[in-house]
């Protein structure tokens, strides 16, 4: 059964984030570039995505550390991330156990080739509704942070029933809201969101696709 946890809430709160300019600058347009996840998203200006995405020393490292005690990560593990953008969650990680062996999938073609700076195999270009090239169970854990709000709901469907098939645990974070404040917060900052629901309607859908693992929500207050 799937089970709420709490490893990244501070550090999303640690952001901050003027919502009614993102709205008011021609954020159609900006959702558009957004959404192909190339250099403008990653490493362009603010307003098509995260406005310079670079490694920053200490920044994952505490997120890291839950993780693996947590989930109880030793050398022999295997850690699949899904949506790993440029990988440092998972550098941080192979930082703290280097025996480890970390896997990364990302739809972005301009972040996986990034993450090969500290990768060169097992990081490579996926779109998480395909089937991943994974037998049952391969993963001690699967991650996947702030990506699957990205999907359609068909498409989510998809990638939970793999993230189940080839990961023994698992941890998953979406965007979501407790009131219309939040809701409004988050639809005026998502540029790349295509799923919005409340709390409840993720745990339903949970529950209707046999999600197993954990999951953690952001809210934009
Ligand atoms: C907000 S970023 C999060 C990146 C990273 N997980 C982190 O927490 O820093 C969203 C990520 O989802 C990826 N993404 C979006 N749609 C995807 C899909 N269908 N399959 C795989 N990755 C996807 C994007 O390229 C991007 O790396």
């Amino acid at each position: 059964m799937f089970k709420e946890v709490k490893l990244i809430t501070k550090l999303h709160q640690s952001t901050k984030r003027n919502y009614l300019q993102r709205m008011n600058d021609n954020k159609i347009k900006c959702m558009k570039v957004a959404k192909k996840f190339e250099s403008q998203y990653w490493d362009g200006k603010r307003r098509f995505g995260y406005g310079g995405y670079k490694y920053i020393p200490g920044r994952f490292e505490n997120m890291a550390k839950n993780l693996i005690k947590k989930y109880k990560l030793k050398s022999n593990s295997r850690v699949l991330d899904i949506g790993c953008g440029k990988g440092y969650l998972m550098y941080e990680i192979k930082k703290i156990i280097p025996e480890i062996k970390v896997y990364g999938l990302d739809i972005s073609r301009y972040a996986i080739k990034a993450s090969k700076k500290n990768f060169k195999n097992n990081f490579f270009v996926h779109d998480a509704s395909k089937k991943l090239p994974f037998k049952k169970n391969y993963f001690d854990l699967t991650l996947s942070i702030n990506v699957l709000h990205n999907l359609k709901i068909n498409d989510f469907e998809k990638a939970i029933k793999e993230i189940n098939r080839v990961s023994r645990k698992s941890f998953i974070v979406l965007e979501s809201y407790n009131n219309e404040k939040e809701l409004f917060n988050l639809q005026c900052w998502a540029l790349t969101c295509q799923s919005f629901f409340s709390k409840d309607e993720w745990k339903w859908l949970f529950k209707r696709f046999k999600y197993s693992g954990d999951f953690e929500f952001i809210f934009f207050r």
